[in-house]
């Protein structure tokens, strides 16, 4: 066996998992024989030569070195979105950098953008890319499962259960948007573990009349308070823009919005979001140690799965359908 030097890095929004999953590669790594670089920033880092190290200057990631990585939220590699790595001549230094430090692979951690970068990458450099699907949002293909998912829809569900508190005090509905620039996953799943009563997503059409009837049925049925979930990627607008358009057509609530943001891109990651980042990490390097390139590793079930980058980002996974009807039998 050949001994792989690999670089790995997180790129585009950061993920809570992230951290476990570079630690989930790098003991696998070293039990191959392999050594794993960390490279800083993603793409940015690359192309400015930044390597991770630790306090004495060290720059080999050993199993010692990421020891305890699994339950700590932030990316210790930490991540950006770089704009010269979308010009050629940026790539062209990142290829540059990439073989003066004798890279053989790279492992990609990130979402849609992250996984283009890769495969713009892959056109220029002939190392191996086997990429790890990191985004909060679950919108890739190729897995049913992202890095972080987990975590921000646990987070999203804390918030609501809060503010479900303050919005029973005051007799009013809250708009509480999360994130999801094109999906609907964190807000379908967040609406059916916390109970709302009403779900705006981008995969279906916010309809106001539909959604004004079904608040005042349930006024009609002496509720006092409600709680819709805003992706922010509804095609409607996101909660402050939804809440407005309600107003127009006379919302039988008070309202009042809240916007979580990043909060659910932080906090110490759900033990299912340790477990299946590890999971992931280790499968991009078996693949790697295999011979595979220009590939994603995804789950399915608890599988492992390889799936060709361009075919993970061909568009953004759709919610199930079978979610969405459970959602409409259990909003009354
Ligand atoms: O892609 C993950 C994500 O968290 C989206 O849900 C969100 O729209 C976006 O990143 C926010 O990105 P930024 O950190 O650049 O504001």
């Amino acid at each position: 066996m050949t001994k792989k030097r690999i670089g790995i890095f997180c790129s585009g929004g950061d993920a809570p998992g992230m951290n476990a999953c570079v630690r989930g590669a790098v003991r696998t790594a070293t039990s191959l024989g392999h050594e794993v670089v960390g490279i800083m920033r993603g793409y940015e880092g690359m192309i400015n030569r930044s390597f991770w190290r630790d306090s004495s200057g060290e720059e080999i990631l050993t199993a010692f070195r990421v020891a305890s990585w699994a339950g700590h939220g932030s990316a210790h590699l930490r991540s950006s979105r770089s704009e010269e790595f979308r010009t050629p001549a940026g790539r062209q230094r990142a290829v540059q950098v990439l073989k003066e430090n004798q890279i053989d692979a790279l492992i990609p951690i990130g979402g849609n953008g992250t996984i283009a970068g890769a495969i713009a990458l892959s056109e220029v450099w002939d190392g191996q890319i086997v990429a790890c699907p990191g985004t909060i949002d679950n919108d890739l293909y190729g897995t049913d499962y992202t890095i972080g998912f987990s975590t921000a829809v646990q987070t999203a569900v804390e918030a609501v259960d809060r503010i479900r508190d303050t919005a029973s005090s005051h007799d009013r509905m809250f708009l509480v948007e999360v994130m999801g620039r094109h999906s609907g996953y964190i807000a379908l799943y967040t609406a059916l573990a916390s109970g709302a009563d009403v779900v705006a997503i981008p995969e279906t059409d916010t309809n106001f009349p539909e959604i004004i009837s079904h608040l005042k049925r349930l006024k009609a049925n002496g509720r006092m308070m409600a709680i819709m979930i805003v992706a922010e990627g509804d095609e409607k607008g996101g909660a402050v823009s939804i809440n407005q358009q309600l107003q127009e057509y006379e919302c039988p609530f008070k309202t009042r919005t809240v916007v979580l943001g990043h909060l659910q891109r932080g906090g110490v990651p759900t033990p299912e979001d340790r477990r299946r980042a590890t999971h992931l990490g280790a499968g991009a390097v078996n693949a790697i140690a295999a011979g595979k390139t220009g590939v994603m590793v995804g789950t399915a079930d608890d599988d492992t799965i390889l799936t060709p980058l361009t075919e993970t980002i061909k568009s953004h996974r759709h919610v199930p359908d079978s979610l969405l009807e459970l959602l409409g039998q259990v909003q009354l």
